[in-house]
């Protein structure tokens, strides 16, 4: 099995990918890591001298490697892969998927990205709170209709990585 996380910047993709992998004794891939250290650039420099649209063209090309190459592994995609150039039906149709969406309430992702704002090319240049809750509400608006998708969802508000990835793995081992 691939077991595919997905859901909005900050909703804890990694964290409680790489503790789920650990528990379940599966490979851990992040796909912006992945991206990353196959075009030797940060996700930030790509958007930065490459744009959006190269970006979106890779992280299609190195999600089809991924699911093309590896089993026994919990996959963490970016936060918009899901939405973009037909991946949720690519990743939907592949027999050895699951997909499990983590989901965080706006409050809770507002709270935990304005802190960490600057990381993140899409969010850096907002430069209030409020600014930053009114770009997520309309984001997820959009993005729901892909996240809904998912095989599983899962809350997350209020609970440690080990009560999550304890919650999947009820769901699905
Ligand atoms: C993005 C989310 C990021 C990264 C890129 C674009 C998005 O991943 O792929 O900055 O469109 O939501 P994380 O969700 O892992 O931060």
């Amino acid at each position: 099995m691939i077991l595919v996380l997905i859901g909005y910047m900050g909703c804890g993709k990694s964290l409680i990918g790489n503790d789920l992998a650990a528990k379940v004794a599966y490979n851990y891939v992040d796909l912006d890591d992945y991206i990353e250290n196959q075009e030797h650039k940060s996700i930030k420099d790509i958007f930065e001298n490459k744009g959006e649209i190269y970006f979106r063209k890779k992280e299609t090309l190195y999600l089809n490697e991924v699911l093309d190459t590896l089993d026994n592994t919990i996959l963490s995609l970016g936060g918009g892969t899901p939405c973009f150039a037909g991946n949720l039906d690519v990743i939907k149709q592949h027999v050895k998927t699951k997909v499990v969406y983590l989901k965080t309430s706006l409050d809770e992702l507002t709270d935990r990205l304005f802190k960490e704002r600057n990381k993140r090319p899409l969010i850096a240049h907002i430069k209030t709170e409020e600014e930053l809750k009114d770009f997520i509400r309309k984001h997820l608006f959009e993005r729901s209709f892909y996240y809904n998708q998912a095989d599983f969802n899962v809350e997350t508000d209020k609970k440690s990585a080990d009560q999550i990835s304890e919650e999947i793995i009820s769901l699905l081992f």
